[in-house]
């Protein structure tokens, strides 16, 4: 396999993270070993979880730790939602959504205008399209199936990776924590980079995001029956990627896989 990703032709590993200034379509290049041959699968961890419930920055230290790619899926519904604000479209409207969703591409994943509040509740919005979900799907499952070179795994987070994206995923996460935790540690996050915000209004913004997430018809956030629950409220984000790191590991054994 090639370093390419087997995307959309413009989206590539360069593509930006929310969490680093890496990549959100990125190959962490830390294990040197190449993929086997033809007959290597990749093998793929499935983080999902609500907002700010800290999915993310764990998903992006494992993939460090273990030299796996990392897919940060929100960045492609961000960047849905955002080739439809942009020139002034609804984000409701499932054609324009569709035709954003398909046009994403890798310098777009690192724009740090995707952070934005207004840009995450459009995210949700264009999420609930099926047409939107349906462009993405695949992107997603190759990405996980073929992670660039050295990569001889993947880790994808968001909210439907492990019930929806890949169902035979090797190891599911569900990360999560109560919605005035993650509420606190969005408000500090949109402090440090100096935005005002009031913790009421966060707060409430995060459960209309968490009702719409839940509540959508087409892949609504869930914990996929097998998947392992962590629950962050109380636990530091050491706590909670040396319980995950654990988890992989052992996972990781008992398919003798070697890293
Ligand atoms: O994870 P993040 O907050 O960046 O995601 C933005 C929005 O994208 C979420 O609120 C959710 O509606 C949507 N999303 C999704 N499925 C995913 C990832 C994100 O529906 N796998």
């Amino acid at each position: 396999m090639s370093g390419a990703l087997p995307l959309t032709p413009a989206l590539s590993p360069q593509a930006g993270s929310k969490h680093s200034p890496r990549p959100a379509l990125a190959g962490r290049g830390r294990n040197p070993r190449q993929r086997e041959g033809e007959g290597s699968r990749s093998f793929v961890i499935a983080i999902d979880g609500p907002a700010a419930s800290g999915k993310g920055t764990l998903a992006c230290r494992l993939a460090d730790r273990l030299g796996f790619a990392h897919l940060d899926t929100g960045a492609l519904y961000r960047a849905t939602a955002f080739l439809v604000l942009d020139p002034g479209g609804d984000p409701a409207d499932p054609e324009t959504a569709a035709r954003a969703a398909r046009r994403i591409d890798r310098q777009l994943l690192a724009d740090p205008r995707l952070r934005g509040e207004v840009v995450a509740a459009a995210a949700s919005t264009v999420a609930a399209i099926p047409a939107v979900r349906r462009a993405l799907l695949e992107l997603q499952r190759s990405f996980a199936a073929h992670p660039p070179a050295p990569a001889k795994g993947a880790i994808l987070d968001g909210r439907d990776i492990g019930s929806v994206v890949c169902p035979a995923a090797d190891v599911k996460l569900f990360v999560t924590a109560s919605a005035e935790e993650r509420a606190r540690r969005r408000l500090e996050e949109l402090r440090q980079r100096g935005a005002t915000a009031i913790f009421e209004d966060v707060l409430q913004d995060l459960k209309e995001r968490d009702a719409r997430d839940t509540e959508r018809r087409t892949a609504p956030l869930t914990a996929a029956p097998d998947a392992i629950v962590i629950d962050t409220t109380a636990l530091d984000a050491d706590a909670v990627f040396e319980r995950a790191y654990n988890l992989i590991a052992r996972a990781l054994k008992e398919k003798e896989w070697k890293q």
